[in-house]
């Protein structure tokens, strides 16, 4: 197994290895000392892990068990308030905490919760998809959906403990697995040509500790570097801005991960086209895309998704932030007038 200790506004571990959910009461005693833990997940991860999940944590704690549909739509509004009420209700107090056993909603949710419940209490993040192990565990963010948008009520708010049990992800469906994948690959490509040269290796066999760990270091000193997002972060939505495009204009039916894969392909396309990435690296970047069988294109017009990429939060007034690929392993932040935009993507299709 492996440890990443992330130095942020509250210093943390990440534990990455196999078995290591039956180690989850041992390793939030080591650190806290919570009289009652609040155990979240969602319908498809509580029958998979839960049991397992609170005969580790019930020698440390009483647990109270609250499970949320699977599924983005339990990351609202209505579904937050219940989880508080639920806190309420089992009066969990600030020197209890809660443990987000799950994907990314579960985390964003449970950590959301975790940072206004009584003004905040600890976390611990499971994190049981890849995407989850390699991105949203780490960092902090947390956030719900508004009816208006994703994520549009959150706050940084870093977790006490991540602990990731790689044998939870032999249980992911491979669709699922593979969206993952793209976030990884988002690693290779924007800082680590060892990494990218392993997954070109490997594909889907890659070393599943090995690369969540270098992963999360990654995104350790990224988050240690510029923590509240005020700049270097933003690298980290290498191909999420045209990606929400594409999730956006398909009306959802095109995954997250395979949409920021569809907007790596276009976003390279486009750097080589403007001189700023050699031809040889934007080949290997596609071909990496399709050895994990992710998409390299879209149907949806330069202009729709234009307008899409246009209506994103991480617009700045007249211009707009894309995160292009210089090298594998360098990306550069290029702030685009937003007239250019349509003419930038036209150029990467
Ligand atoms: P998810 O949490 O919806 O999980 C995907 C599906 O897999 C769900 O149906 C879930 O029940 C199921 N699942 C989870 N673990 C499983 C397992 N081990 N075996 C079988 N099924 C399992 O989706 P996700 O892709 O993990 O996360 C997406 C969310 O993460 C989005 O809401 C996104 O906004 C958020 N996100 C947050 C950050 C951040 O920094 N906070 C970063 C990236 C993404
Ligand atoms: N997933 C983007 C971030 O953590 O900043």
């Amino acid at each position: 197994m492996k440890w990443v200790r992330v130095n942020a506004s509250r210093a943390y571990d990440v534990g990455i290895g196999t078995g290591l959910l039956d180690r989850l009461g041992v390793e939030i005693a080591a650190r806290l000392h919570p009289q009652k833990i609040g155990l979240v997940t969602d319908s498809r991860v509580a029958p998979l892990y839960a049991t397992r999940a609170r005969a580790a944590l019930e020698p440390v704690a009483e647990v109270a068990e609250f499970v949320i549909p699977a599924g983005e739509a339990s990351k609202n509004g209505q579904e937050y308030l219940s989880l508080l009420s639920f806190l309420a209700r089992e009066k969990l107090t600030r020197s209890d905490c809660l443990v987000a056993l799950g994907g990314g909603v579960v985390g964003d949710l449970t950590g959301f919760a975790a940072a206004t419940y009584l003004r905040g209490i600890a976390y611990v993040q499971v994190p049981t998809t890849l995407l989850a192990a390699v991105d949203s565990s780490v960092g902090g963010k947390t956030a719900i959906d508004l009816p208006e948008g994703k994520n549009l009520a959150g706050a940084f708010y870093q977790p006490s403990l991540v602990l990731c049990d790689t044998d939870t992800l032999n249980t992911l469906p491979e669709d699922i697995f593979r969206d993952g994948c793209a976030e990884v690959i988002k690693y290779g490509v924007l800082y680590d040509p060892a990494l990218f040269a392993h997954l070109e290796e490997k594909g889907l066999g890659f070393d599943r500790e090995a690369v969540i760990a270098r992963c999360v270091e990654l995104k350790r000193d990224v988050v240690a570097r510029d923590e509240f997002d005020r700049g270097e972060r933003q690298k980290l939505n290498l191909g999420h801005t045209v990606g929400h495009g594409v999730e956006a204009k398909s009306g959802f039916t095109v995954s997250h991960g395979k949409a920021v894969a569809i907007g790596m392909a276009i976003v390279s396309r486009a750097a080589a086209e403007m001189g700023l990435c050699q031809k040889e690296d934007r080949d290997r970047i596609l071909a990496v895309l399709e050895r994990f069988s992710l998409p390299v294109s879209t149907s949806i017009s330069p202009e729709e998704l234009a307008k899409a990429a246009l209506s994103d939060k991480k617009r700045a007034g007249n211009t707009v932030n894309l995160i292009l690929p210089a090298a594998i392993g360098d990306c550069r932040i290029v702030p685009t007038p937003v007239a250019q935009l349509e003419g930038f993507l036209k150029a990467g299709m």
